[in-house]
């Protein structure tokens, strides 16, 4: 394939990253959105100027697409990703998590294979240089891994003022699979074992019915055990949207990274510790391990080689977050499905 023709389906905070990042890739020819709210169409379309259509439905019927990029909220991409296969689109790039459900994400699975498509999913702490660093030293050497600790969180302002629709998802599905994903990346084993607890309140009280907090055991094939905390309530006083740590014991060596890369700015509005290496969208082609995911997928589908995250990782992911889900309610260890 010379060039790639590319539907992005949601234009919110991270459809319009998308489509941002296809329209100066040089090696997409065509670029459309979908987006439901009439708003959000219109800047999507003034602002890269493209085709905007209110139904994945006459996007797929009205345009030749190659391939199908959907950043709908996360309980919404099943829907797009069924539609766009059966309709005969060959390559998906879907954002993180693959589905809410197991079901789902099974039945995505099958449709994928069934027709031959190819699905990236966008787990971009595969790309993150320190992360790429830690698995170069785990891999080289004698190293056992004996525990790791992981945790990623959100301030307040995203399940309440970003998101709207929150309550449909969790810390668990919306921070929890990245980590779950980078876990499985790093250690290059699986999740065998989850127990969970979560709590409510903070935004329950605010009407949105989801966990504040959700925090993991995962006992590993390789026998590791990690513990992985997610919450999305800290103060918006925090000097960046998120927070992160990853920390790994083994028998021989030890990795600390903090998400805190460093540089501290201050203005006269505010503090702030900006990631400098996630996106940067300053030059002319943007760059940054958040950028990079969705570059590769047009590389991958142009040279036919593999995506560094496929469905089968989403599937994991899924399945991960969905057994701390029945976790956290059974408060039983459950042991995942094979
Ligand atoms: N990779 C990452 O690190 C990362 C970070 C943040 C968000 N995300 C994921 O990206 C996805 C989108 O998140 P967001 O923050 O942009 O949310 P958002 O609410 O800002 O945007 C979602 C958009 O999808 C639109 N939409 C929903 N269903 C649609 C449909 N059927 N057809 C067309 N448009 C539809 C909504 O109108 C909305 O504008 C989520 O799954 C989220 O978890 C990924």
């Amino acid at each position: 394939m010379k060039k790639v023709s590319i539907g992005v389906v949601g234009a919110g905070i991270y459809g319009n990253y998308h489509l941002n990042i296809y329209t100066s890739d040089k090696n997409v020819e065509n670029v459309v959105v979908c987006e439901l709210n009439e708003r959000r169409k219109q800047q999507a379309e003034d602002k890269y100027g493209i085709k905007g259509y209110s139904s994945v439905d006459s996007m797929l019927q009205n345009e030749q697409l190659d391939a199908v990029s959907i950043a709908t909220s996360d309980p919404y991409h099943f829907d797009t990703a069924m539609d766009a296969m059966n309709h005969g689109i060959k390559y998906l790039f879907i954002e993180k998590p693959l589905a809410t459900t197991l079901d789902e994400s099974y039945q995505i699975v099958q449709l994928a294979e069934e027709k031959n498509v190819r699905i990236c999913v966008d787990f971009h702490k595969r790309w993150d240089p320190a992360y790429n660093a830690i698995k170069k030293e785990l891999k080289s050497g004698d190293a056992n891994l004996i525990r790791g600790y992981m945790s990623l969180d959100d301030i307040i302002d995203v399940p309440t003022k970003w998101l709207n629709w929150a309550d449909k998802s969790s810390p668990a599905w919306f921070l929890g699979v990245h980590c779950y994903d980078l876990i499985r990346y790093l250690t290059g084993s699986e999740v065998e074992t989850v127990y969970a607890t979560g709590n409510k309140g903070v935004l329950a009280n605010q009407g949105i019915d989801t966990y504040d907090s959700m925090q993991a055991i995962l006992t590993m094939t390789d026998g590791s055990n990690w513990t992985v905390e997610n919450a999305w309530v800290l103060p918006n006083t925090f000097p960046k949207s998120n927070d992160g740590q990853l920390v790994i014991v083994t028998d021989n060596k030890y990795f600390k990274n903090e998400s805190y890369r460093g540089l501290e700015q201050y203005t006269s509005e505010k503090a702030s510790i900006p990631n400098y290496l996630f996106m940067n969208f300053d030059e002319e082609v943007p760059w940054g391990f958040g950028i990079e995911p969705i570059q590769d997928f047009v590389r991958n589908i142009i040279e036919n080689t593999d995506f560094r995250a496929n469905v089968y990782d989403g599937l994991q992911a899924t399945k991960i977050a969905n057994a701390i889900h029945e976790s956290v309610i059974t408060k039983k260890i459950i042991k995942l499905e094979k």
